[in-house]
């Protein structure tokens, strides 16, 4: 048998002289983008009208007016209006690798000669069983027990299959437990667990949830105490009826990046697992943001995790299962897994983050994180008036602006988007700017270069915020 067509293929000298144009064409244009750059106004109104056009079909304007060219470089983006800008919310937690990372933009060239445009659970190539064994690697190598896993193209599909084979095994269990504030997505049963009253408003109730209350760093032992009584109060209020508990081990959109501590989860998940209800960790947002390519690898929590989800970084999201969840047939199927250049990329990814040193308490994720952090902690000593925190782990980062009022912070938000700095709002009240940083295409200089224009926009912006509060013109 000779080689295969496709293999030979990606192995054709033409195939490998195109990648090298290519990387070098991208490299040529990547090189102009060397800061923050306003728009450009030949632009600016086109851009505009097209962003009014958006919205109107949208029903709604888009959160900030970006739209992105198609072109970056590291934590450079530049949009259609010609600015650039540095990206240091990526998507919310998406473009892990940068912008045009040139190892992503090969993986795209091999996806885009493959046949499959989007792969499915009935036809699918062997880029799928590749990624598959990947994650099932990264998440056993502590000692982890997955045995099993499905690829789909969101988190909220990967939570869903998560609820659906743990449902399936504790039958005729029902209930979910969740943490108060927390985020699983937006399908019609996850509105139910997501804790916000406006993302379910007017929707049916789709699932029986009961909250219990997060870690607090200010009272750990009380707030352990607390959390654990609330659990058992709810398995005495209804017995044997909940099927699983949710766990988001750095509490991201709702909590403002909040992270537990392995006490607290040990203390919570021990009395779980002895009443027969599962471990579901949320790991959509913190998966490749701590030491460990998983939080519960981070917090050593590899023998109590039953099922875990990823998603974001990975561009395809993932769910995975110890043996005991195997569903029957028919349970957990797609048309559409995820596109092929997802699945390409997200093994890309998930082998940089081992090969180029991401890992580890010394890692680059831990590093990029020290400098920011060291910075927002100094800030918040000087200018206590300005800011709050640090708050977050790892890629997370977050700080509470100008007392947190959410009003407030979204238009700080807004203004340092306009100077040329992307952040995203959390939690609630209070309100927190964060950043989910673009791990594998950011340095400290470029940490050391936006964080002084951070300070200057807030300073600022509080400073007009006075004047207007004064009623000066
Ligand atoms: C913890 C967590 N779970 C689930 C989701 C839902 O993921 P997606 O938006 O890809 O459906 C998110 C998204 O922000 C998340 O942060």
């Amino acid at each position: 048998m000779g080689k295969l067509a496709a293999k030979a293929m990606a192995e054709d000298p033409r195939v490998t002289e195109a990648k090298r144009l290519l990387r070098e064409t991208l490299r040529d244009h990547q090189a102009g983008l060397t800061g923050i750059r306003p728009p450009d106004p030949e632009l600016r109104k086109g851009y505009e009208e097209t962003l009014a056009r958006f919205g109107a079909m949208r029903g709604a304007s888009l959160y900030y007016p970006y739209l992105g060219s198609g072109m970056g470089r590291g934590a450079l983006v530049e949009l259609a209006d010609g600015s650039v800008k540095y990206d240091f919310i990526t998507g919310i937690g998406v473009h892990y690798m940068g912008h045009n990372h040139p190892a992503l933009l090969d993986a795209g060239v091999d996806a885009a000669m493959e046949n499959t445009v989007m792969q499915g659970n009935l036809q699918q190539n062997s880029a799928s069983e590749e990624l598959l064994a990947l994650l099932l690697k990264a998440a056993n190598r502590k000692g982890a027990k997955m045995a099993h896993g499905f690829l789909t193209s969101s988190g909220a599909m990967a939570n869903e299959n998560a609820l659906k084979v743990i449902f399936q095994k504790r039958s005729p269990a029902h209930r979910v437990l969740a943490f108060e504030h927390c985020f699983a997505g937006r399908t019609l049963a996850l509105s139910q667990v997501t804790d916000k009253a406006a993302y379910r408003q007017g929707l049916p109730e789709t699932l029986a949830v009961d909250y219990v209350p997060f870690y607090d760093e200010n009272r750990p032992a009380e707030s352990t105490a607390e959390a654990v009584a609330v659990i058992k109060g709810h398995m005495e209020r209804h017995p044997g009826a909940h099927a699983c508990m949710i766990f988001e081990l750095i509490q991201g959109e709702g909590g403002g990046y909040l992270p537990g501590t392995p006490e607290f989860f040990r203390a919570l998940m021990a009395p779980l697992r002895a009443a027969g209800v599962s471990i579901l960790a949320d790991e959509i947002q913190t998966f490749g943001r701590t030491s460990e390519y998983f939080a519960f690898q981070h917090f050593g929590l590899d023998d109590l995790i039953d099922v875990v989800t990823l998603g974001k970084l990975s561009q395809a999201c993932a769910t995975l299962i110890r043996e005991e969840y195997k569903p029957k047939a028919g349970l957990v199927s797609q048309t559409f897994t995820a596109p092929s250049v997802a699945i390409r990329s997200a093994s890309v990814i998930v082998r940089y983050m081992e090969e180029q040193g991401l890992l580890g308490a010394d890692g680059k994720i831990m590093r990029l994180s020290r400098r920011f952090t060291d910075k927002l902690k100094d800030l918040a000593r000087r200018r206590p008036d300005l800011a709050a925190g640090p708050f977050g782990m790892g890629g997370m980062i977050a700080f509470t602006p100008l007392g947190g009022d959410p009003d407030l912070v979204a238009r700080y938000l807004r203004k340092l988007f306009d100077e040329g700095v992307i952040g995203f709002i959390a939690g609630g009240k209070p309100a927190k700017a964060r950043f989910l940083l673009p791990v594998g295409g950011v340095e400290e200089s470029d940490i050391d270069i936006v964080f002084p224009i951070l300070e200057r926009v807030l300073s600022e912006f509080a400073e007009a915020e006075t004047k207007t509060e004064k009623g000066a013109p």
